[in-house]
């Protein structure tokens, strides 16, 4: 089981995407493991996205998660990290499948939705960096041995 770092970006939140996003997440047999509605402060967005520092779209993407609330959450499952990248599609949603969340509700690379860890090292290292261990729940979800063998 893995463990991936989800944030449904202020767009979400604003346009009320939150529960289609979650159920999309839900359905497809992800398990949700924490969650909470923050405010990104500068040094949280700076750290989240220090891998693109440097880079044009640095400022303008820091700026834009500070901008208004997100929904941090962590979701956990077999091979979780590449799944949620799966179902988020590419981070350009005029490339990303139609599908596809940024498929469906994204129409710019700078507005698009959802942002998901990219590795297992990226999964560990965010959730650290959103959440302290005891937010994240341990438990037994009904149907789980639906799910697979
Ligand atoms: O989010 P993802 O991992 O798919 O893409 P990234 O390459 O790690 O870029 C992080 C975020 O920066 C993207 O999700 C976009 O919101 C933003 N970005 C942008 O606005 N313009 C670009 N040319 C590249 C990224
Ligand atoms: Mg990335």
């Amino acid at each position: 089981m893995e463990r991936t770092f989800i944030m449904l970006k202020p767009d979400a939140v604003q346009r009320g995407l939150v529960g289609e996003v979650i159920n999309r997440f839900e359905k497809k047999g992800l398990k949700l493991v924490g969650m909470k509605l923050i405010q990104v402060d500068r040094a949280l967005a700076e750290e989240h996205y220090a891998e693109h520092r440097g880079k044009g779209f640095f400022e303008p993407t820091v700026s834009y998660i500070m901008s208004s609330p997100v929904v941090a959450m962590v979701w956990e499952g077999k091979n979780g990290v590449a799944l949620a990248r799966e179902l988020m599609g590419a981070t350009n949603p005029a490339n990303a499948n139609p599908g596809s969340i940024r498929g469906m509700y994204g129409m710019d690379i700078s507005r698009n939705v959802i942002h998901g860890s990219d590795s297992v090292a990226s999964a560990e290292r965010e959730i650290a960096l959103y959440f302290r261990p005891e937010e994240l729940a341990d438990y037994v979800k009904a149907g789980e041995e639906w799910l697979s063998e």
